[in-house]
């Protein structure tokens, strides 16, 4: 890479820009009315106040203990209150008794949905379905807002290729497409417009490379290099930057040395200088503090003065800028200009959301909103859209005409704090809808609930209980998986296979002979291979949310059917972390060489083959991404181009007909996927570059055509300058990432 050249490169941009207007164009969408509002505030503080709009802290407890901070301006923002009534009484102190009555940006990890819980992100993710995700993140935005929160920690854009790491739950996955389309719906669908008090700001996370964690193990250390940070890493943000997202998050990780927090290349150079980015940055928790830990900086001013180096303009909760930026400008170890470049870009949000006119919340028109029967409506679509069937041999749609007896078995049946995930702090398990409660709302007196385990996590020699009833009962539904306690943050697994007894469970219920339907309710995607054998159908649900249970359930009796599918690619085992589509081509593909249990032990010491695979598992995973069954069949043909050779601003029209080959409506996502063949660098395998959600009647056929401009195909290659490389291509339409049968095309 010659990071030199792009940056070279984009000062001259900048400055041909700010030649002509003055400054940069906004990323946050500032206006002149804004900017003298800012300037002239600014032009009031004293150094000690501008420090104090730096500073980020946890409330909760009693107000009053930060009564006199607040009246000093000394907290610009405060994290983790979300009584309205005690929002209202720190801004109050803020506004009214602080010198320049500057309002607080009140903060919460509104992570899928605030009271009413969508399903993890990675099950929004799962939908393919980015405008009805940005609805979701609409809903939460006016239920946070209706409490006093202004400024949500989310989205999390971090790709993600190892589910052994706990917050892939909190993405989309590991695809960098999908995962742009969603970031773009969530910044849109939080902000919407900014200075409508029910608007929240967005924070894009963690920047950068959290993701890719050694191991998959929470906080451990990456090393991606430059391109792929570049190709895949960060595309995500920089499309949510242009989305308009007025803050993000630096992340806690190193990368190839680097902590994030301190990280003049990420953060200096090409967030602020080459996006262009004048919202907010603010630190993840403490993460300016761990520096020391990481062994970055000796002490806290140092690592405060490094942070402020990287452009880094809020530190949440290591007290580094309050305790040590006044004495750092003393000594002349840092300019009072880059202080008030952070201020200026902490004010300008302020001024964005419309705090000053609006600090205060309306207490009793927020809670009139919590819950709201479209919310709760909205989020059981989105649970409907976002499970995966991953299995069926036909025994689903269940028929509710002649239910018959139903046993529900299963730690995940009736679990109200567990189906709605991590980061669930204000979503109330009591409005929770299990699918234990929908069974018996939708068939009283037609189901049994033996349990069979407490948690997922419980161990039994023995399942009397649950064989008897099962062998009474007509159809069984064992619902396992994992609690939420299990993914998220500081939450990896090294084993992915489902935990404690439920494995033997559903082999004891299969052996009954009754038809046994699996629904695995996780964070991350289990290593389910040894389970698959032992149900006649599998539906797959990242934790759904509030509404999972009646969603679940509409599926299972076909009221609804099945259309998400896998935003990541879903392992045979551990072991074969990390695998995802995506992957560059090697030098010798995996060619479908034997396996070693294929060998007959006679065979002895054999050569089996010189590819890229495991001798055990081989190189294929158990699902691919992009996969999903339906209840309907589904089929491409005439699939085509518009062009045989495309210029480079051309847009590639791609058309095909999608025909329902089934009985029933059904959805489909149709996924467009391509492979540049020859480049300055190895290239995917196949990248998702287009899907779109297609709903067909029973037997309708219909032609559809999708467009991808040329300029998507571009990457940084050898030379590290982002363009199209000429060349040829292929291209695959189909119902996931590994099916469909290529064409052609160039690119001159
Ligand atoms: C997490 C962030 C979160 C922050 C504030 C940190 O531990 O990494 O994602 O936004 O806490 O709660």
């Amino acid at each position: 890479m010659k990071p030199i050249r792009i940056l070279i490169l984009s000062t001259l941009l900048a400055v041909s820009v700010s030649c002509t207007t003055g400054r940069k164009p906004s990323t946050v969408g500032t206006t002149p009315e804004v900017e003298r509002r800012v300037e002239q505030l600014l032009s009031r503080m004293t150094l000690s106040e501008k420090i104090g709009q730096m500073n980020q802290v946890s409330a909760g407890g009693e107000v009053a203990n930060y009564a006199d901070a607040l009246r000093k301006g000394q907290i610009g923002s405060i994290l983790n209150e979300v009584d309205p009534v005690k929002v209202n009484e720190y801004q109050r102190i803020a506004v009214e008794e602080s010198r320049l009555g500057i309002p607080l940006l009140v903060a919460r990890d509104v992570i899928h949905g605030f009271h009413t819980v969508f399903p993890i992100p990675l099950g929004l993710a799962s939908t393919f379905d980015p405008a009805l995700v940005e609805e979701g993140a609409r809903v939460a935005a006016v239920e946070a807002t209706g409490q006093g929160v202004r400024w949500t920690f989310s989205p999390m854009l971090d790709i993600a290729r190892d589910p052994r790491w706990g917050r892939i739950a909190e993405g989309s996955g590991e695809d960098t497409y999908l995962d742009t389309r969603m970031a773009e719906a969530m910044v849109r669908g939080y902000q919407g417009d900014l200075s409508d008090p029910s608007s929240m700001a967005a924070c894009i996370k963690h920047f950068a490379g959290y993701g890719a964690a050694e191991g998959g193990r929470d906080y451990n250390s990456t090393f991606l290099t430059e391109r792929q940070l570049r190709n895949v890493y960060l595309p995500p943000f920089e499309a949510a930057v242009k989305a308009g997202a007025l803050t993000l998050m630096t992340s806690f990780n190193d990368n190839d040395g680097v902590p994030s927090t301190g990280n003049i290349f990420l953060v200096k150079d090409v967030l602020r200088g080459e996006w262009g980015f004048d919202g907010l940055v603010v630190t993840d928790w403490n993460s300016m503090g761990e520096m020391i830990s990481h062994g970055f900086g000796t002490d806290r001013k140092e690592v405060a003065r490094k942070s402020l180096e990287a452009s880094v303009d809020m530190d949440m909760m290591t007290y580094g800028y309050l305790s040590h930026l006044e004495e750092l400008v003393h000594s002349g170890a840092v300019k009072e200009s880059d202080i008030d470049a952070a201020v200026r870009n902490i004010l300008r949000v302020k001024v964005l959301l419309g705090l000053f006119e609006n600090p205060y919340v309306d207490v009793e028109a927020g809670k009139a909103v919590q819950y709201a029967p479209e919310h709760l409506a909205a989020a059981q679509k989105t649970a409907e859209e976002s499970a995966i069937l991953l299995k069926n041999d036909g025994v689903l749609p269940l028929d509710p005409g002649s239910a018959g007896s139903i046993l529900v078995t299963g730690p995940l049946a009736d679990a109200p704090h567990e189906q709605l995930g991590t980061w669930v702090f204000d979503g109330d398990p009591s409005h929770t809808v299990t699918p234990l409660k929908a069974l018996q709302e939708r068939f009283p007196g037609k189901v049994t609930y033996v349990p069979g385990l407490r948690t997922s996590r419980s161990r039994r020699d023995r399942f009397d209980d649950v064989v008897a009833a099962a062998r009474r009962a007509d159809v069984v539904l064992a619902f396992l998986g994992e609690e939420s306690i299990l993914s998220g943050e500081a939450h990896s697994l090294a084993d992915l296979n489902l935990k404690g007894s439920q494995s033997e469970l559903l082999a004891a219920l299969q052996a009954t002979g009754k038809p046994v339907v699996a629904v695995v309710m996780a964070g991350r995607p289990l290593t389910i291979e040894r389970d698959l054998p032992n149900c006649r159908a599998l539906l797959y649900a990242f934790h759904p949310g509030t509404m999972g249970g009646p969603a679940l359930v509409n599926l299972l009796f076909g009221d609804e059917n099945p259309s998400g599918k896998t935003p990541v690619t879903f392992l045979r085992t551990v072991g074969q972390a990390p695998l995802y589509y995506n992957h560059n081509m090697t030098g010798r593909p995996y060619n479908g060489e034997t396996l070693l249990d294929a060998i007959p032990e006679e065979a002895g010491q054999t050569s089996l083959g010189n590819t890229s695979y495991y001798l055990d598992y081989g190189a294929y995973p158990l699902f691919p991404f992009g996969y999903g069954l339906s209840y309907t069949t589904f089929a491409y043909s005439d699939v085509a181009l518009d062009k045989d050779v495309y210029g480079q601003d051309d847009r590639i029209k791609v058309s095909l007909t999608l025909s329902n080959t089934g009985s029933r409506e059904g959805t489909e996502v149709v996924q467009v996927y391509v492979r540049d063949l020859v480049g300055s660098v190895t290239r995917p395998v196949k990248e998702l570059k287009a899907f779109e959600r297609v709903s067909l009647k029973a037997g309708e056929s219909r032609a559809l055509e999708m467009e991808i401009p040329v300029s998507d195909l571009a990457f940084y290659g050898l030379d590290g300058v982002k363009k199209v490389e000429p060349g040829a291509f292929r291209l695959w339409v189909a119902g996931d990432s590994a099916s469909g049968d290529p064409v052609s095309f160039r690119v001159d």
